[in-house]
Formats: C-alpha cells, sequence, structure tokens
C-alpha cells in the first residue's frame, strides 16, 4: 500500500467504500419522489488526488442508474477543496468548495454537458459530504435547472464498508 500524499491528511476520512445503510430519497418538484441505493469508492495512489467513483442503483430493481467518477484535490495549505466530476447522463463538473472539521461543503464553478444531453439543462449543483458523529457519511445534493430554483434532489446516509 502506497502511503497518502501528505496534501490530503485532512480528508483522510473520506477514503474507502461506502454503502448506503438505508436507501437515499431523491426528489424535486418536476418528478416522482424515488428511493435509490448507492456505493462509493474514494481511493489514492500516492499522488495529491483522491480518485472517486459513486454507483447508484434503483432500489427495488437494483438496476443501475446515476453514476459519476472524478478526482478530488486539496490546493495545498488552505482548506479549499475541487471535485473534477463526470457523470453518466453527459454532464461534467467543477465543484469547488471548503473543509470545515468533517463537512465538505461544494458549489459547482463551471458544467458542461454533451449536445444531445436531456433537457431540463442543469444550472447549478450544491453538495455537502458530513461525517456525522456516529460515523455514518450523508450527501446531500441540491440543483438548479433551466425552470427550477436551487432545491434538494438527493439526500443519503453511508455506512463505512472497507
Ligand atoms: C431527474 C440531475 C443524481 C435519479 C433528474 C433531472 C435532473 C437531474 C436535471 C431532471 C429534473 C426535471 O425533470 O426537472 C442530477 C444531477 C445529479 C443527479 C446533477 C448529481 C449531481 C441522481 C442520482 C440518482 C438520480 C444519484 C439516483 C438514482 C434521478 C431520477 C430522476 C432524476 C430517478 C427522475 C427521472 C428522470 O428524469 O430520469 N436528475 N441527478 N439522480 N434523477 Fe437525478
Amino acid at each position: 500500500t502506497v502511503e497518502l500524499n501528505p496534501t490530503l491528511l485532512p480528508l483522510e476520512w473520506l477514503l474507502g467504500t461506502w454503502e448506503c445503510d438505508e436507501p437515499g430519497e431523491g426528489s424535486f418538484p418536476t418528478i416522482k419522489p424515488f428511493r435509490y441505493t448507492e456505493t462509493l469508492h474514494f481511493s489514492h495512489v500516492g499522488q495529491p488526488v483522491i480518485n472517486f467513483m459513486f454507483n447508484a442503483f434503483h432500489a427495488e430493481s437494483k438496476k443501475p442508474m446515476h453514476r459519476e467518477c472524478g478526482f478530488v484535490r486539496m490546493q495545498p495549505g488552505t482548506n479549499r477543496v475541487a471535485f473534477i466530476i463526470a457523470q453518466n447522463s453527459g454532464l461534467v463538473e467543477i465543484e469547488e468548495g471548503e473543509l470545515t472539521g468533517q463537512q465538505l461543503s461544494l458549489q459547482s464553478q463551471q458544467l458542461a454537458r454533451i449536445s444531445f444531453a436531456k433537457e431540463p439543462y442543469v444550472k447549478q449543483i450544491c453538495r455537502v459530504f458530513q461525517l456525522r458523529p456516529d460515523g455514518k457519511l450523508e450527501q446531500t445534493v441540491s440543483m438548479a435547472t433551466d425552470n427550477q430554483p436551487l432545491m434538494q434532489h438527493l439526500r443519503i446516509t453511508y455506512r463505512r464498508s472497507s
């Protein structure tokens, strides 16, 4: 095993595999509320970069649904964190924000998409990861689209599985 790059020590708590402990809740004013399961993997190879994969599934049928993968970087000597993300929907994004204790609060800085992406288009994303005192990880995602203001889309909690 390779030693963690010291730049990333403030994010060491994120590394590993996380399984949702109960199905996450999805909602938005324009869609039917839904439930989903999700597994998160955060790993590193000694570079000052965390590699991640998020794989979401339909809670009942277990069919693969949403997927994201990318990289996390920290600006050395600061609490600034950047996520570089590609999504299976054809969306790519840069999110940046701050690490405060074990809470990571991110806002989209750049969004781009494939020419034939489904509408409505996402205009803004706000995401929070928080390691709770009980050891569970919580993620919430809010978004604004062409026709809806910023509103929560996802909420889910995970327990560490390795
Ligand atoms: C719908 C974006 C993550 C499941 C949508 C819509 C958008 C969107 C723009 C359409 C809303 C509308 O019609 O007004 C995103 C973004 C995500 C994300 C930006 C990540 C940052 C997820 C995840 C799941 C999910 C993890 C879990 C399975 C759904 C479902 C719908 C939906 C089931 C409604 C049906 C559909 O339009 O396909 N999402 N989503 N999304 N999303 Fe997400």
